[in-house]
């Protein structure tokens, strides 16, 4: 029987990629979008990964849309957070709502999602938890006070539940990556992108199949030895 493995923000950008290089490697894959059924419905038809949608920002759709996805593929074993948004501000013009939203989605959805599935990791003692991260939230980066702190914030809660999960075979690490050409990155201007270019040495963004074969590294059975870690992919532009 095929793990399952469950994608937040499965359909698009660095998500799709993740969806895509676990179904090669032969999960079973549900793929969780918020908001953009266009872009899910169009990638079920390509690689015919089934798609839920929820916003990881609602405890409650978490757990029924977890339940959805146990329902028609069984456990969930394997559980990637990358669902992740911006809201890009300098500090003094960034509003009470920017800050919530990125919280709410890249720090509380990780929570969201995680604390769903946890009881299940245990009791069947493995699961492979990986979140997404960011080297803005190693690095931080201006403009990005709140993503910076949502993103510094998952690879604390990677730390401490990795020391939880160790005796009930479950791993938690984070990818960071760096800037990957991604919508989100294309959304940055452009003379700002070509300054962040301009500051990576391999002289390039990153791909999201190169964000994607690190998380099926982690996820494999082989990886067990492997928790509370950061794997960073970001062309060389920040050293930990
Ligand atoms: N690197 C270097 N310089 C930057 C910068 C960056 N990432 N972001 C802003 N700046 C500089 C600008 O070039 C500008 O400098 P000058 O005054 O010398 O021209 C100065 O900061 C102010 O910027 P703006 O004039 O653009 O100010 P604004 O208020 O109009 O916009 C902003 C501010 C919305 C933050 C905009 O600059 C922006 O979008 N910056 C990009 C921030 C960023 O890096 N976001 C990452 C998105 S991708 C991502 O998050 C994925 C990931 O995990 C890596």
């Amino acid at each position: 029987m095929p793990r399952t493995a469950l994608v937040t923000g499965g359909s698009r950008g660095i998500g799709a990629a993740i969806s895509v290089a676990l179904k090669n490697a032969g999960y079973q894959i549900a793929a969780n979008y918020a908001g953009n059924d266009e872009a899910a419905k169009t990638f079920t038809d390509e690689t015919g990964i089934a798609t839920y949608k929820w916003s990881v920002a609602d405890y409650d759709a978490c757990k029924a849309g977890i339940a959805a996805v146990e329902a028609d593929l069984g456990p969930v074993e394997v559980l990637v957070n990358n669902a992740g948004i911006t809201r890009d501000a300098m500090f003094h013009r960034m509003t009470p709502e920017q800050w919530r939203e990125v919280i709410d989605t890249n720090l509380t959805g990780v929570f969201n999602m995680t604390h769903n599935v946890w009881p299940g990791m245990r009791e069947r003692k493995f699961g492979r938890v990986v979140t997404i991260s960011s080297i803005n939230g190693q690095k931080g980066q201006m403009g990005q006070a709140n993503y910076s702190a949502a993103k510094a914030g998952d690879l604390g809660f990677t730390k401490a539940l990795a020391q939880e999960g160790a005796k009930a075979g479950i791993t938690v690490n984070a990818v960071c990556p760096g800037y990957i050409g991604t919508d989100m990155v294309m959304a940055v201007p452009e003379k700002v992108r070509e300054g962040i270019i301009a500051q990576i040495p391999v002289g390039r963004l990153g791909e999201p199949d190169e964000i994607a074969r690190c998380v099926a590294f982690l996820v494999s059975d082989e990886a067990g030895f492997i928790t509370g870690s950061t794997i960073s992919a970001n062309g060389g532009q920040f050293f930990v």
